[in-house]
Formats: C-alpha cells, sequence, structure tokens
C-alpha cells in the first residue's frame, strides 16, 4: 500500500482525513505531538477502520525526529502536513508560540522530505489568507491580503515558504485553503473535540444545545450582509477529508514538480443566524442566543468559489448544511453520553 505521513494526524481535520486515506487504500503513517489531541484519538480511528494505525509521537520542532520516522518508513510516497496551533485569538496574546511551531515544523518537514527525497506535500491551508477580500466570492487569484492573526499569518508565510522551495524543482505541492470545516464523522466517534470554552461557532451551537452552554454570543449584526451577522463557507469535515486523497492523488500521479492553491469551502455562503436557524430547523432544537459586540479580527464575508477544485481534483462537496449540522450535534450527544 502506498504510505503517506499525516503530520497532525490525530486532529480534527488529521484524524478524519486519516479515516478516508485507509478506505481508499492507503497506509498512512501518523505523527503528532499530542499537545492539541488525547491520544485517546488513535484509538478511536482504529474503531471506525476496524485495525491498527501506524503512529509515532513527534515533535516536528525537532527535525531529527522527523527524519527517524521517514528513515524507518523509506516508501513513503508524500505527506499531508495539518500539524499547527490553529486558534486565532490565542495567536494574538502569543505570536512567537505559533510562529516558532507552525514555521519551524514545517521547514524541519520540507528539510526532511528534501533529504529524504519525498517531493509529494499536500499542505493545510486557510481561507483566512484572504483577509478582508473585496469580493466575498473568492477564488484562488484573489489577493492574498494582510493576515488578521499571527495565526492566519503562519498561514500565509507557511504557503510562501512552500512556494520558494517549490521554484528549486524538487518539491510537488498543493497548498488547499479551508474554508469553514464543521461537522463530524456519521460514527460520532470522532468529531471537533473542545478544549474548554468553544472558539467556533458550531461546537458552540452543539454545546449551547446539549446544555453545557448557557446561550450564545452572536458576535455582531451590524456587518454589511444581508442580515448584518458575519458570512462564511461551512464545509463537511468528510468532504475536506476527501479532497485530500484526491489530492494526494493527483501529486503521485503527476510527473512534474509545481506549487499550487487550491480552495476547498462548499460554494456557498451562510451567515452566522441562519446557522443558528439551520441547526434548529434540522433538530428542533432552539438556541438562545444575544447579540455581543463584534470579535477582532472577524471578517464580515467569504466564501469560495469552488470551480478550480473541481477541475484540478475532480472534487464536488458531497454533505449538504443539514448533514453537516446533524452529524456535529450527533457528536456532541455521543461525547455526553461517552459512547462515541
Ligand atoms: C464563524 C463566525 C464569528 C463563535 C476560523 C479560523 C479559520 C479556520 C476556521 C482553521 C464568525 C461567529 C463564532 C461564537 C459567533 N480555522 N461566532 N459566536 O473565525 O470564520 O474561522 O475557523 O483553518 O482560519 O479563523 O470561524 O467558527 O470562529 O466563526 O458569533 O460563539 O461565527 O464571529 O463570524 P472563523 P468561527
Amino acid at each position: 500500500m502506498t504510505q503517506i505521513l499525516v503530520t497532525g494526524g490525530l486532529g480534527y481535520i488529521g484524524s478524519h482525513t486519516v479515516v478516508e486515506l485507509i478506505n481508499a487504500g492507503y497506509e498512512p503513517i501518523v505523527i503528532d505531538n499530542l499537545s492539541e489531541s488525547p491520544i485517546e484519538v488513535k484509538a478511536r480511528i482504529e474503531k471506525i477502520v476496524g485495525r491498527e494505525i501506524i503512529f509515532r509521537q513527534v515533535e516536528m520542532c525537532d527535525k531529527a525526529a522527523i527524519d527517524a520516522v521517514l528513515t524507518e518508513f523509506p516508501k513513503i510516497a508524500g505527506s499531508i502536513h495539518f500539524a499547527a496551533f490553529l486558534l486565532v485569538n490565542e495567536s494574538v496574546t502569543a505570536p512567537l508560540k505559533y510562529y516558532y511551531n507552525n514555521l519551524l515544523s514545517t521547514m524541519n518537514l520540507l528539510r526532511s522530505m528534501e533529504e529524504h527525497g519525498i517531493r509529494n506535500l499536500v499542505y493545510s491551508s486557510s481561507c483566512t489568507v484572504y483577509g478582508t477580500p473585496e469580493n466575498p466570492h473568492v477564488d484562488e487569484s484573489a489577493p492574498v491580503q494582510p493576515a488578521e492573526s499571527p495565526y492566519g499569518n503562519t498561514k500565509k508565510m507557511g504557503e510562501e515558504i512552500l512556494r520558494d522551495f517549490t521554484a528549486t524543482g524538487v518539491m510537488n505541492t498543493l497548498s488547499l485553503r479551508y474554508f469553514n470545516p464543521i461537522g463530524a464523522h456519521p460514527s460520532s466517534i470522532i468529531g471537533e473535540f473542545q478544549d474548554g470554552e468553544p472558539h467556533h461557532l458550531v461546537p458552540y451551537i452543539t454545546e449551547t444545545a446539549i446544555g453545557k452552554r448557557k446561550e450564545l454570543k452572536v458576535f455582531g449584526t451590524d456587518y454589511n450582509t444581508r442580515d448584518g451577522s458575519c458570512l462564511r463557507d461551512y464545509i463537511h469535515v468528510i468532504d475536506i477529508a476527501k479532497a485530500h486523497i484526491l489530492s494526494v492523488q493527483h501529486l503521485v500521479d503527476s510527473e512534474e514538480n509545481g506549487y499550487d492553491v487550491i480552495n476547498l469551502g462548499s460554494g456557498n455562503g451562510s451567515t452566522v443566524l441562519e446557522m443558528i436557524h439551520a441547526f434548529e430547523r434540522a433538530t428542533n432544537i432552539s438556541i438562545p442566543y444575544h447579540v455581543a459586540p463584534r470579535r477582532a479580527g472577524d471578517v464580515p464575508a467569504v466564501y469560495a468559489n469552488i470551480g478550480k477544485a473541481q477541475r484540478v481534483l475532480g472534487w464536488t462537496p458531497e454533505k449538504t448544511l443539514e448533514d453537516m449540522l446533524r452529524d456535529a450535534w450527533n457528536f456532541e450527544q455521543a461525547l455526553l453520553k461517552n459512547l462515541s
């Protein structure tokens, strides 16, 4: 089986991608430093796929630790690089933590891959690189703008490092710009685990619905959008995971080296208020909320033009907004019952 290194493979998108890699007949080599995800996620993945996965605990800021894995598994045909700190507000209060971790781990990986002759890399990027776009419906030609946070800047700088390194001719890389991944595996065994109060909208909605949170704060309804609340492009984490399989295949199949970027979103925009109402319709549970002041760094509106993902990868999202919210809700309930 073709072996693929998955960094941050016990994280939210990483774990769902590991499952889809196995479903597609690949052998993932999962590395994670367990700083953001508990080792328990490994057993959860194994419960879904019905077999053991290869895992190594690796601190990617230590290049020797990466070298050891690439030496142990010389047949690795490519890497998917998820490992990164990703909390926008934490990055504002601890920027060095973010620059050091997110950029050094990426550079260590690139150097180690070059030394081991591995040319294919899928990089986890984010729509945050578009900043506040002129036109909210962005395709990949939309200008990359000054980042709204150190986290966003590490994604932007990561892309630039990849682009410049690829230009030396040794790499074949795809940077996937995720919009807003939400939802969970239909089994409810893996999903978006939270460590304390949720930062993101959908986990906050599900925790409010289950009674863990008293009510949702809507950060501003005075934006220039159809109902005043911010507009985003929500995409099921399983659709995102499947796009990574197609990306790996695309790179492994292609002879020439190069660098490209691809948007991964549903192609549709939904406002915060629309998400609340969609959740209520999907679950028949009402979500108490109140309007709070705007959150620093929020972009008023952004959603993806996904034509390129369809053209280059043959990828089209399959899950509906109702699927996303229902799977997120089922995962929240399973967590409570501890059945998941
Ligand atoms: C969505 C909307 C909030 C919580 C972030 C990262 C991005 C990507 C996805 C990694 C905003 C509003 C939220 C709440 C609210 N991450 N909101 N009340 O900020 O669009 O994107 O996650 O790749 O890089 O920046 O996602 O879910 O935090 O917010 O009103 O309790 O929901 O203001 O308008 P965001 P989010």
